[in-house]
């Protein structure tokens, strides 16, 4: 039993010193679960056997990596949330950009998976500017990250199947995809609205996007990926998002993801059961240190 738990660790530390990725603090039972389901996808009986095919077929951590992350998600997941960016978060961001002058908006997908919620949320942005007759005023940056290179370059694609479009409205399916046989495919003016980067929520590295220069997002959606990790790793992860976003700028959670108690008095709840959030006007950046 011992020895299982210390190559069950070995595996973990091999991941983590061959890709950088660790996997130590998210939640174990999801992990152990995960990769019990690889072992049995190679045939491994143990972890000895699987530690040797990682040996043998170093290409395995890559599908490992893959399978350790869940990427389920889907265009407008939770639609409620699409209708509050429309209806509300967009027009308080646009109010705030001309009292401030600035023509610069910023908008930050952590843990995008194949990238349908962000295209979701470049949709929804040019409906809204299209309703408001605003298109082209505006210098416009969607960030699309996640942990997995894979992942990305599918989301780089922009095809989806069926199923990846279930809630989508006829009328926006007809506008923003194209039809290829039985897939859907982005429209390319929304694909250049977007761009997708490696980032590692959990990493020391960074604490936003690299290829996103400086933080200063209006509006980050991190939605589904938190629940993933454990409460310490949660409350370093939740405190560099927050640095990361400007005063008065947005938050948007998963519905079963909440903000760490110590740093709930930062932000306005904007919606509880949707999980919304407004960072304060007054709040000082430096209160989100981690030590
Ligand atoms: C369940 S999906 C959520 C997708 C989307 N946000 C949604 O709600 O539909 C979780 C995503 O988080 C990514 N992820 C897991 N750990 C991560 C980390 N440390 N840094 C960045 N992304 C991570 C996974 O690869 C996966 O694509």
């Amino acid at each position: 039993m011992i020895d299982q738990e210390k190559k069950f660790g070995l595996i973990l530390s091999k991941l983590r010193k061959t890709y950088g990725f660790d996997f130590s603090q998210y939640r174990m039972g999801t992990i152990r679960r995960r990769l019990a389901r690889r072992m049995a996808f190679t045939g491994a009986d143990s972890y000895r056997d699987y530690l040797d095919i990682l040996e043998e077929r170093p290409q395995e951590y890559g599908h490992l990596l893959n399978n350790l992350t869940i990427k389920v998600s889907r265009f407008f997941r939770n639609q409620y949330v699409f209708e509050r960016l429309q209806k509300e978060i967009l027009p308080d961001l646009f109010r705030q950009k001309k009292e401030g002058a600035k023509h610069v908006l910023r908008i930050w997908c952590a843990g995008c998976a194949f990238g349908e919620e962000v295209y979701s949320v470049a949709i929804t942005l040019v409906e809204y500017l299209k309703k408001k007759k605003k298109i082209g005023n505006y210098d416009i940056t969607i960030f699309g990250t996640d942990i997995d290179e894979e992942t990305l370059e599918k989301a780089r694609l922009g095809i989806y199947d069926e199923d990846a479009v279930r809630e989508v409205k006829k009328g926006i399916l007809d506008e923003y995809f194209h039809v290829k046989g039985d897939h859907y495919q982005v429209v390319d003016s929304i694909k250049s609205l977007v761009s997708f980067t490696i980032h590692d929520l959990t990493s020391e590295r960074y604490i936003c996007p690299p290829a996103g220069v400086i933080a200063n997002y209006d509006l980050i959606l991190c939605r589904n990926t938190l629940i993933y990790f454990s409460v310490p790793l949660q409350e370093k992860v939740f405190s560099n998002l927050s640095r990361s976003l400007n005063r008065g700028g947005y938050l948007i959670l998963g519905r079963s993801e909440s903000i760490p108690k110590d740093l709930e008095n930062f932000f306005d709840l904007k919606n509880r059961k949707k999980r919304i959030f407004q960072k304060k006007w007054n709040q000082n950046d430096s209160s989100f240190l981690t030590s």
